[in-house]
């Protein structure tokens, strides 16, 4: 029952915490070894092609329909699901934040869910939310899983501990968890707090981007991801299930732990990934590439090339470009972005966007380098430079994300942020060098 991992993206994984726990040759003996109940869960239908089908079989103390009694409605004030569109809340706007105090009363990692923006529509399973996470306090006794959606984890500040059904997951700042839909867990601070990012995919899994004539490696690898050794509790005291499902919370209460699960097999199962193994590819010679060439992991909708979600990063990495731009460029895009920093600088605002800091740049809304980083980035010696102790990320997807009222309401919120352009001045005057005064 230790915190141990196997390596791989999406293999068919096996273990067991005690010996012959595990049935070989088949999935479903009359009578399992230990007593153990034997289950399926399935992350897709069953009839999936190969490489999209997903199945765990679980050997547990007790069958999950024990870990759910009568249920009851439990109201979560700051976690939002989309459809969710707020009349009087200005949906458009460049729009920055700094991060999320930490509170000041006792807060799970649940509790702690303040939910930023929301895509799609968690009924047809197609877009997204995303949610800042501020804890302080273990989950102990409680318990949740998420039948919409499943979790992608990103740690700001403090280490998480991730007891899911099938395994320990300890994750820091610059690692990322993911948690599949409908798997029971519970995430609590091993540093007294804790605070980070959540991307709730309502669509397809994240799987591996393809990498076309990049070849066979980079960007992430497969074996640096990480996915659990089984690990149990048999706990006989009272316990709360937590459900969030279409958008609403329940709790059920029982009288031990549903963390029971003894061996396990399949490949529908949480992974960790540490965001420095990222393998970056880039422009050689001049130019770059669109950010789309740092996504670490992308989640399908059924349109090719057009992703429910991308999971991107701006790592450390060399510049080396010659007459060139090298921040990003000044853009307008279909795809809305969200990003948060981990920490260090973001190159193309080195001042504003702080670690724990979140921005918003919607559907086709223009976006660019500050006026201080244009400036800086157009008469900079362009020697080799290194952006180092830096890590951004993005969640981008297809769909506008419609903002809350809690986090338009955040005191937070940036009121100046759109004046970090108001310095771009007209540097045309008819002539081929332009004014540069
Ligand atoms: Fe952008």
């Amino acid at each position: 029952m230790s915190d141990a991992y196997m390596p791989g993206f999406g293999n068919d994984f096996e273990t067991e915490s005690l010996p012959n726990a595990l049935p070989q040759g088949q999935n479903s003996p009359q009578k399992c070894n230990y007593g153990l109940y034997a289950e399926q869960l399935s992350g897709s239908p069953f009839t999936a092609p190969r490489g999209t089908n997903e199945r765990s079989w679980l050997y547990r103390i007790r069958p999950s329909v024990r870990h759910t009694s009568r249920f009851s409605v439990h109201e979560h004030e700051h976690w939002k699901t989309g459809p969710h569109i707020c009349d009087d809340v200005m949906p458009i706007g460049q729009l920055r934040w700094d991060p999320l105090p930490m509170p000041n009363e006792k807060t799970s990692f649940i509790e702690g869910v303040r939910t930023m923006t929301t895509a799609g529509d968690v009924h047809t399973q197609v877009g997204m939310a995303t949610h800042a996470y501020v804890c302080n306090t273990p989950m102990v006794d409680d318990y949740f899983f998420n039948s919409d959606a499943e979790l992608l984890v990103v740690p700001q500040t403090g280490t998480l501990e991730i007891f899911t059904e099938m395994g320990k997951i300890t994750v820091e700042p610059t690692e990322i968890c993911i948690i599949p839909r409908g798997m029971i867990f519970q995430a609590s601070p091993v540093d007294g707090e804790a605070r980070g990012y959540i991307c709730e995919n309502y669509g397809a899994k994240f799987t591996l981007p393809d990498r076309g004539p990049i070849g066979a490696n980079c960007l992430a690898n497969p074996r640096d991801f990480k996915t659990p050794v089984a690990a149990w509790e048999d706990k006989e005291t009272t316990c709360r299930v937590h459900v969030k499902w279409c958008g609403r919370f329940y709790v059920t209460e029982i009288g031990h732990s549903p963390l029971d699960v003894i061996a396990w097999h399949g490949n529908y199962a949480p992974y960790k990934y540490d965001l420095k193994t990222f393998s970056p590819v880039g422009a050689i010679l001049f130019d770059h590439p669109d950010p789309s060439i740092f996504t670490v992991l992308t989640a399908p909708s059924g349109e090719a090339g057009t992703a429910n979600i991308d999971f991107v990063i701006f790592p450390p990495r060399w510049m080396v470009a010659e007459h060139t731009f090298r921040p990003p460029w000044y853009h307008r895009n279909i795809m809305s972005e969200f990003m948060g920093l981990v920490h260090g600088q973001y190159d193309a605002k080195e001042e504003g966007f702080v670690p724990g800091g979140m921005s918003l740049h919607n559907m086709m809304l223009p976006h660019g380098p500050d006026t201080m980083g244009f400036e800086k980035a157009s008469n900079v010696d362009l020697g080799p430079t290194k952006l180092d102790e830096t890590l951004a990320f993005m969640f981008e997807t297809r769909f506008p994300q419609h903002v809350t009222a809690y986090a338009m309401g955040l005191e937070t919120l940036q009121d100046d942020y759109i004046d970090c352009w108001k310095g771009l001045k007209k540097r045309f005057n008819g002539t081929i060098e332009g004014n540069w005064d």
